[in-house]
This record gives structure tokens, sequence and C-alpha cells, in this order.
């Protein structure tokens, strides 16, 4: 199964940043091929159709295409007032829009799966954006797996060379085997 990882969180100390690498070094340890996106790379304006009509940015098609290439996503997201932030609201928005051969964004979605984390300095690990987001992953017809991942405290769970403490490996996999499951309907 070939999986896009990205953390939802453009900062550089991002505490979703390292649980995303550390996804993905779990997810490629059970037999996932990954990529790693950092969405520094694709910078993109808040969604605007003016912007869309005067022709679509080039960061919009790379994604698109990333998307096009893989069987899902897993994503590591900061809450943001109890809701996902704003930086992957816009991301999904863009990527749902016609891909440039005419074919539907939603097309880049549908059927696919996805497998979600969230970290945060609170206690509920920013666990109230995660319902948020499986609900518009599901809406974009993604299969979200039913184990997910909050990570409370998250400023106390990296060691100081940014690896996650052994105490939450179990419940990271346990995100990517749900995932991976999704391979044998
Ligand atoms: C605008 C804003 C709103 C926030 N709201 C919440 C919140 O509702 N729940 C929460 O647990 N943390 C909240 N936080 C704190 C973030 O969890 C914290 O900044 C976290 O480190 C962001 O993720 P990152 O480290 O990956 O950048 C908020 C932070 C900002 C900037």
């Amino acid at each position: 199964m070939k999986l896009l990882v990205f953390a939802g969180s453009l900062r550089k100390a991002s505490l979703n940043r390292k649980l995303a690498k550390h996804i993905a070094r779990a997810a490629e340890a059970e037999g996932a091929q990954i990529t790693y996106v950092d969405l520094n790379d694709y910078p993109l304006p808040i969604y605007n159709g003016d912007i869309e009509d005067a022709g679509m940015p080039d960061n919009v098609r790379k994604l698109q295409s990333l998307m096009k290439a893989h069987d899902g996503f897993l994503i590591s997201t900061p809450e943001y007032n109890g809701a996902v932030p704003a930086l992957v609201k816009n991301t999904l928005d863009w990527i749902s829009r016609q891909q440039a051969d005419g074919e539907s964004g939603g097309a880049l979605f549908k059927g696919k799966v996805a497998g979600l984390c969230s970290a945060s300095p609170g206690a509920l690990g920013g666990l109230r954006s995660l319902l948020l987001l499986r609900d518009q992953l599901a809406k974009l017809g993604m299969w979200v797996a039913p184990t997910q991942f909050a990570l409370g405290k998250a400023h106390e769970q990296f060691t100081d060379s940014d690896a996650l403490k052994e105490d939450h490996h179990k419940a990271v996999r346990g995100v990517i085997q749900d995932v991976l499951s999704f391979r044998t309907r």
C-alpha cells in the first residue's frame, strides 16, 4: 500500500511533524510504501475561485498528482480552537478541485483510506480535531480507519532526538495496522 504522510502544521518545531515522521517510519516498518510530504514545500493561497479561474496553482497540480499515485494517507494534525487547522482544510479543498485532465478532484479521495493522529500540549491531544477531520474525509468518500491516536502533553512525549517515547508505539501501530488492513477488503 502506498501512503502519503503529512502534518497539518508548517512550524519548524511542530509536534505534529515529529509525530508524522514517527508514523511514516512505523508504517514503513509494517510494509507500507511511504511518501512524506512537508506542506511547506507546497504553499497555497487560501482557496479563492478567482485564483483557480486565472489558472490552477502548480502546487495544487503537484499535490493532486501525489494523491493520484497513492492509496490514501496518514495525517497528524494540530487542533485549533477545537477544529481542524485552516491549513488542512485548505489543502483538502484545493486538492478536491477538478484535475488537469478534467476528471473530478473528488475521485482522488473516493474509495481510498486515511489514518488519523493528532498531537497537542493539551491533555486531550487534539482529539476534537480528529472527530471533525474524520467527518470531512468521509464526506470526500474516504474510508477512515476507526483506530486513531491523539497524543496529549505532546511537548513531553519526544526524546531529545525527536523520537516518540516507547509508551506510544503500540497506539501508533494500531492506527497503521487498521489502515493496512484496508487492502484486504
Ligand atoms: C490558533 C490556535 C488555536 C489552538 N487551539 C487549540 C485547541 O483547541 N486545542 C488544543 O489542544 N490546542 C490548541 N492550540 C495549541 C496547539 O495544540 C499547539 O500550538 C500545537 O503545538 C500546535 O501543533 P504543532 O506543534 O504541530 O504546530 C491552539 C493553537 C493555536 C495557534
